[in-house]
């Protein structure tokens, strides 16, 4: 513990104001200097913000659909985020706080979860007013969101600790597999920073995992979204006959139309020690540029 009166070390940055609204505001100007704009929509376009926990993937997400939303022509970015407010997302809220639901931490259990709440998230949850990310996708509008399957991807591939056992963590093709109806994000936002620093931001928030498991814990994470990362860079999740085209189909939207011209996600890396503002501010325009080469946005 840091004695009396001695300054505990600060990141750069750590004096400005990181609600996201503030954040937005700095970047929004600094977006408009970078790609211009304002854009308009051609097509949905679903934009997942993942990193381990603390990282400011929350942070993130909500500053950039205020920035996406504002260079836009006619707005249209929602901010969602997962877990959802739907009833399996409530389980998932409970067994991460602890308590009697704890047993559903099991790595194969909350995998499960964590995949029909996605369903749920992307067909029934309301979001400004659409329902589901599907809905929100065929208006159309930009749905950044704060968390998706690939923090499932990443996170459930761990082994965790219930009831004092060790449960070996879920094979990814078995996650990939339950996670099939999820349709890729059109751009992949990986927030990293070193854990010792995610584990700093978020110091005294109630974990069910004592200092040193949750220290090993998020390195391991950090490994799988790396290892992750690296997959999907080379070899970008098939479009057309997966599963989810399905689901996109219902919702009146053509899979191929909905996934223009190559692999999706994109990836784009921002490193979240950084200034938020600059990196919100990269990624809006990192989005709306390979957007516009892809006719899902146009420049007006
Ligand atoms: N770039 C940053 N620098 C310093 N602190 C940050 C930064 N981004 C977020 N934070 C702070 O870290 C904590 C966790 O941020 P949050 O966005 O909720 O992270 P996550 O969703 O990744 O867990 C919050 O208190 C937030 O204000
Ligand atoms: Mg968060």
């Amino acid at each position: 513990m840091a004695a009396l009166g001695e300054e505990r070390p600060r990141e750069p940055g750590a004096e400005a104001d990181l609600r996201p609204r503030a954040i937005a505001g700095l970047a929004l100007g600094e977006a408009r200097r970078l790609c211009g704009g304002p854009y308009r929509l051609q097509r949905g376009i679903l934009v997942a913000v993942e990193g381990i926990d603390g990282a400011g993937v929350s942070t993130t997400a909500e500053a950039l659909a205020r920035v996406l939303d504002s260079m836009l022509e006619a707005g249209g970015a929602c901010y969602t985020k997962e877990p959802t407010y739907g009833p399996v997302g409530f389980l998932i809220w409970q067994a991460l706080s602890g308590g009697y639901m704890e047993p559903l931490r099991l790595p194969q259990m909350l995998g499960l979860l964590f995949a029909a709440d996605r369903l749920w998230h992307l067909t029934a949850e309301a979001i400004q007013g659409a329902r589901g990310v599907l809905g929100c996708l065929a208006r159309p509008a930009v749905v950044v969101s704060d968390r998706y399957k690939y923090s499932s991807l990443a996170y459930q591939q761990v082994s965790g600790l219930v009831a004092d056992r060790r449960i070996p963590g879920a094979p990814r093709e078995w996650l990939e597999a339950i996670n099939s109806y999820a349709p890729p994000a059109h751009f992949l936002v990986y927030v990293d920073v070193p854990v010792e620093v995610a584990l700093s931001r978020v110091e005294g928030e109630r974990w069910v995992l004592h200092l040193y498991e949750r220290r090993a814990y998020l390195e391991e994470v950090r490994r799988r979204f790396e290892d992750l990362l690296d997959s999907l860079a080379g070899r970008p999740e098939a479009p057309a006959r997966a599963p989810w085209a399905a689901l996109l189909e219902a919702w009146g939207l053509d899979p191929s139309e909905a996934y223009p011209g190559g692999g999706y996600p994109i990836l784009l890396r921002l490193d979240g020690t950084g200034s938020p503002v600059e990196n919100v501010a990269r990624a809006a325009c990192g989005i709306l540029r390979v957007a516009s080469e892809r006719g899902l946005v146009s420049s007006l």
